[in-house]
């Protein structure tokens, strides 16, 4: 009799694991909904075999979250909002001096290339005025140059990522902030290794020993505005000689780099997938972050995954585009990405997305670098964060 009792009760609890189990496996996390803000959901796995096809738990939500470590970096009310509406694709750099954005735009095709909006800008925080800051600098203008990404280096100069054209050679070069004359050039800080063109400079970091690391991927080419490549698209650094060096290869297209708040490592996208003609993709080239350890001599070693990035938002089957990449002070990994800023732990454990679509790239800002300012390629918005970002040396050494 007592043996029946307990095989009923076990009979019982079985089932409703099991119950509990088909519950969870529909919509995993969703259940947990109703605490949280309306614009904020949980991510869904879904089922291939269940036909339930994986998402976020609401279609609507502008939050997506994997983990509740999310939840510390977005605070209680999240919310995205426009601060301008202008065309805005690369760089992401704040100017603390002035309380200034710079931000760069880039060709993509024949009638945006006519169009003088190619350039690097600034957008002052409290106006939201926009101006043009290199106008007729390089001297051929930046039609022929292409500014792409930027960094602020530890005397608070810019430093621009220039792709290059047939016309003139991709090159890192340095502008003085403060200086009010039209050319604000200060130094050509390099355009070439062993006196071979780079491809096309999309991004750059200063460490904080003041070497300037970039990324050279060769999407000029594929934009059409060179016809060949000479070297492999790698990874270089300017040392403090002004030497340039390759610290890395093996890359598809490397793209964004950031170091992490200890300069200990540095994550590098690999954007691949993304061949750079409209709407062609390379399922076999990387959408990833790789991350290296930094040595006290400077060199990488211990290249590792650190993630393949997926997308939150159906894109009819294609994948996600990792750009742009920052570091919070807590080690956080942002990630710019066409379905918005994707959030990792410093472990690459995938936390939550802050939806924005086609974001490209990312900058921390505001006094307290708790501004996240997002570009997505026609805007800049810009989100209040209760995390921090890190990696801004003067930033963090000026005056506030
Ligand atoms: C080029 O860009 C412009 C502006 O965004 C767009 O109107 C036009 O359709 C594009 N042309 C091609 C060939 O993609
Ligand atoms: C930058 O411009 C300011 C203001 O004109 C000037 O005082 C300073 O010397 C310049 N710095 C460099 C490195 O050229």
């Amino acid at each position: 009799m007592a043996m029946e009792r307990t095989l009923l009760l076990q009979v019982t609890l079985l089932c409703s694991v099991l119950f509990a189990s088909y519950v969870e496996a529909q919509y995993p996390g969703c259940e947990k909904e109703s605490t949280l803000p309306s614009n904020v959901c949980y991510w869904s796995q879904g089922t291939l075999v269940g036909k339930i096809p994986p998402g976020p738990c609401k279609p609507d939500c502008e939050f997506v979250i994997r983990q509740p470590e999310f939840l510390k970096v977005i605070g209680s009310s999240p919310k995205v909002r426009v601060l301008v509406r202008t065309p805005a694709l690369e760089g992401g750099v704040y100017y603390p001096d002035k309380d200034e954005f710079y931000f760069s735009t880039v060709r993509f095709n024949e009638s945006q290339f006519k169009q003088p909006s190619i350039d690097v800008k600034k957008v002052n925080l409290r106006t939201r005025q926009i101006t043009s800051i290199l106008k007729n600098n390089p001297p051929l203008g930046p039609l022929q140059a292409l500014p792409c990404g930027m960094a602020l280096d530890n005397n608070g100069h810019l430093i621009v990522a220039f792709q290059g054209s047939n016309i003139i050679p991709g090159s890192i070069k340095k502008y003085n902030l403060s200086s009010t004359a039209e050319d604000k050039l200060i130094k050509n800080m390099a355009d070439n290794w062993f006196s071979m063109p780079f491809n096309s400079p999309n991004d750059v970091v200063v460490k904080s020993d003041g070497s300037i690391w970039f990324t050279d991927p060769s999407y000029a080419r594929a934009q059409g505005l060179k016809t060949t490549s000479s070297v492999k698209n790698m990874v270089y650094k300017i040392g403090l000689d002004g030497f340039v060096d390759v610290v890395a290869n093996g890359f598809s297209q490397p793209n964004g780099l950031a170091f992490s708040p200890d300069e200990k490592r540095l994550y590098v996208t690999d954007t691949g997938y993304d061949t750079g003609r409209p709407g062609e993709f390379d399922i076999m080239q990387p959408h990833t972050v790789i991350v290296f350890d930094v040595g006290r001599d400077g060199l990488l070693g211990n290249r590792r995954l650190f993630a393949s990035v997926g997308t939150y938002i159906n894109f009819g089957g294609e994948l996600d585009i990792p750009n742009g990449i920052k570091v919070d002070t807590n080690g956080r990994v942002y990630v710019a990405s066409r379905d918005g800023v994707q959030i990792f732990s410093r472990s690459g454990r995938p936390l939550g997305l802050i939806k924005l679509l086609g974001a490209s790239n990312i900058g921390f800002g505001g006094k307290k670098l708790d501004t996240l300012y997002m570009l997505d390629g026609k805007s800049i918005s810009y989100i209040k964060l209760q995390a921090k970002g890190a990696g801004l040396k003067y930033a963090t050494k000026s005056s506030f």
